[in-house]
């Protein structure tokens, strides 16, 4: 059994910008109708929410990387990042290519300014 780990820390205000300035086609591209519906709810904090779940995605690419032949193999929609009923996120594979992992787990924080997330998989 192997260990891979991701990290990934990002600017919220990069990504309310992105947000904003593409009328929806940023978050049509990144996010997952359920991410979307998730991040929406949190009205005035939502774009820590959409920070978060970008980092997110990001830190599971760096901890899959080393098994994809090609960097552009995962795209942004094929991972979701969703809450259980205690709040606590998980990673939900939507793309079978990716189900080969044992275990996969994450950790997200955000304050202010920044987003973080933390991956960890079992390979
Ligand atoms: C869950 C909790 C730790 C979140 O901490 P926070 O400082 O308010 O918020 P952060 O920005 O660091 O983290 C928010 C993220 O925590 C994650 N989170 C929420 N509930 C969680 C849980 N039960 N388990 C793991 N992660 C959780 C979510 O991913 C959330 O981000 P999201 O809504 O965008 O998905 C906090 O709300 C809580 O319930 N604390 C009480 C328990 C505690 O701290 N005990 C201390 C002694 S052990």
């Amino acid at each position: 059994m192997k260990i891979r780990t991701g990290t990934d820390i990002i600017e919220i205000s990069r990504v309310k910008e992105s947000i904003e300035s593409t009328d929806g086609k940023f978050c049509e591209r990144v996010y997952t109708e359920k991410e979307i519906e998730y991040c929406e709810s949190k009205k005035n904090q939502k774009y820590q929410h959409y920070a978060a779940r970008f980092a997110a995605k990001e830190a599971v690419f760096k901890a899959i990387s080393s098994s994809l032949d090609d960097k552009y193999e995962i795209s942004w929609k094929d991972i979701e990042i969703v809450n259980d009923e205690n709040g606590r996120p998980y990673i939900n594979i939507i793309n079978s290519k990716f189900k080969k992992f044992e275990d996969i787990d994450i950790s997200i924080s955000h304050c202010k300014d920044y987003a973080i997330a933390n991956v960890v998989i079992l390979c």
